[in-house]
């Protein structure tokens, strides 16, 4: 039986490999890149962990555009700003699907996520319907439910100095996500946090979003073998969004669904006429909090090995606000916090090897082919520190983004208003708008409030953090844990929080 198993599997597996080896050679090369071995390609040389890591070696061995395979699929990594917007802006029509990510797609979200969905109209209804909710315009709906989660933040960080920093920022980043996209209530400190049981389908999804994590994904015909194994697919699904606000809430699905009306879904319903009860938006929910929450877990580890940055912004703080906390009317006022917030993005992407696109045409770029089907695959981390646009590189300066006036500058060609981090052309990050606001009012609420200092250890030891070590979590990467000192910067800093925003 077993070895009966075993040949249903290898026989199609070796047969794949011969196939996909044996296509006849295009008139254009490939990119050039890696060449692997025989059949396998690179499968043995790309890291299942901190992927971009390999990706900027091999940039800087094979320059902005290169190409690999893995198993017989090709995988073209962009790392230069001009590339980018070539191939996945002015490009976008050819270069805005996704791959079909089976085990994600099919099996841990049932094939409801919008940022999984290949371009069809399910896709464009879906997209709609998020940037209706989510644009900039409407990103400002959402201000006064920030400026109220920032507060929070500061009190929680002032009232429980015992507390974990990384404990504050995951509740503020889940709580907006949770009230932006469901109408959920403000989630306390204490919980419940309907974030919690779906931290295994977070890391799931943004795992298997990683080209050659999933073997289904590398070898579909293994499909129905699996479809019909529970054994192998998993013994229980995990749950939705929808059914962890019920199971934390103790609540009927009825009214649950009586508490989930926000303008996302209110458009989302109308646009796309689909049954609430069917939706997840799991990798909604899960690109707000795992992206906000890398981001500010590196705004500290940023304010404390460049405290000359944070020094620069405060300056600015007090100048403008004196000793009242900031509010979103002060946003012109203060494009040091802007600033910093770009450069945070840039110096640290919380995606950085970027979120693959995949070619539904075939492109000739610079002379070399590009295939139909070929995952393109934007790394972040690199476009983020282009030499002609992004000299600083490695070092955190955001005064990079001030021209000599001390405003904003103008935003490069290809950098998305200095804001690579967020992708690229049709499948750009819809949720841009309300991350940027929320990361701007979260670090000028903090830097207000707070000198922020080393921590120390459990034999009092003083912690520098190492801005080099790294925790993956698929597509996200946040800084390991390390202690932060917060130093009030009134003694009244409470009182100064109120009145809260209307
Ligand atoms: C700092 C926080 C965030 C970062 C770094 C981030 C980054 C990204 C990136 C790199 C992509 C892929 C773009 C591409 O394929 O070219 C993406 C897609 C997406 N993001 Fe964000 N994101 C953040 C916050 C948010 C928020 C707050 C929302 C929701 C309100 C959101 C919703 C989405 C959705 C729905 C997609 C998929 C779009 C599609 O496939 O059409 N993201 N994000």
């Amino acid at each position: 039986m077993g070895n009966l198993l075993g040949t249903a599997i290898l026989l199609p597996l070796a047969l794949a490999l011969l196939i996909r080896a044996w296509r006849p050679r295009p008139a254009h090369p490939f990119p050039p890149g890696p060449k692997g071995v025989p059949f396998l390609g690179s499968v043995f040389e790309v890291p299942t962990e901190l992927l971009w890591v390999k990706l900027v070696e091999w940039y800087k061995e094979y320059g902005p555009i290169y190409s690999y395979t893995v198993l017989g699929q090709r995988v073209v990594v962009i790392s230069g700003l001009r590339e980018a917007g070539d191939i996945l802006d002015r490009m976008s029509a050819k270069t805005s699907d996704r791959s079909r990510l089976i085990k994600v797609h099919d099996y841990l979200t049932r094939g409801k996520e919008l940022g999984l969905l290949p371009r069809n109209d399910v896709w464009r209804a879906h997209r709609r319907a998020a940037h209706e909710s989510f644009n900039s315009r409407a990103a400002q709906d959402y201000h006064l439910v920030q400026e109220e989660e920032s507060r929070v933040l500061v009190k929680d960080l002032l009232n429980h100095p015992g507390a974990n920093a990384d404990d504050h920022i995951f509740r503020f980043s889940t709580s907006i996500a949770w009230r932006a996209s469901f109408g959920h209530e403000l989630i306390p400190l204490e919980g419940p946090d309907p974030s919690l049981p779906l931290q295994e389908i977070f890391k799931a999804i943004f795992t298997g979003f990683i080209p050659g994590n999933s073997i289904v994904d590398l070898f579909p015909f293994l499909n129905p073998i699996i479809a019909r194994s529970k054994f192998i697919r998993r013994s229980a699904p995990l749950p939705t969004p929808l059914q962890s606000v019920r199971d934390c809430h103790c609540q009927t699905r009825r009214q649950v669904l009586r508490r989930c009306h926000c303008l996302f879904r209110q458009v989302f319903f109308r646009s796309s006429g689909e049954s609430i009860t069917r939706r997840t938006d799991t990798s909604i929910t899960a690109t707000q909090v795992d992206g906000t929450m890398a981001a500010l877990r590196w705004f500290l580890v940023a304010m404390i090995l460049y405290p000359e940055a944070a020094l620069a912004a405060r300056e600015q703080l007090d100048r403008v606000l004196g000793d009242r906390p900031p509010t979103f009317a002060d946003y012109e006022e203060l494009p040091q916090i802007e600033a910093l917030v770009k450069e945070l993005l840039r110096w640290r992407p919380p995606t950085p090897a970027g979120l693959v696109h995949m070619a539904s045409e075939d492109i000739i770029y610079d002379g070399f082919l590009i295939p139909k089907g070929a995952v393109l695959m934007p790394n972040a981390w690199s476009l983020c520190r282009d030499p002609s646009v992004y000299p600083a590189g490695e070092a955190f300066d955001p005064s990079g983004f001030l021209d000599d006036n001390g405003n904003l500058r103008r935003p490069p060609l290809d950098t998305h208003d200095d804001y690579p981090v967020f992708g690229h052309g049709r499948r750009i990050c819809v949720g841009r708008a309300l991350a940027k606001n929320s990361l701007w009012i979260s670090i000028a609420c903090v830097l207000w409030a707070f000198d922020i200092e080393k921590g120390v250890d459990e034999h009092g030891v003083e912690v520098t953090p190492d801005p080099l070590d790294f925790i993956d979590h698929g597509v996200t990467v946040w800084p390991k844990s390390f202690p932060v000192k917060l130093v009030p910067r009134y003694p009244d800093l409470a009182d100064r929080l109120k009145p809260e925003p209307a």
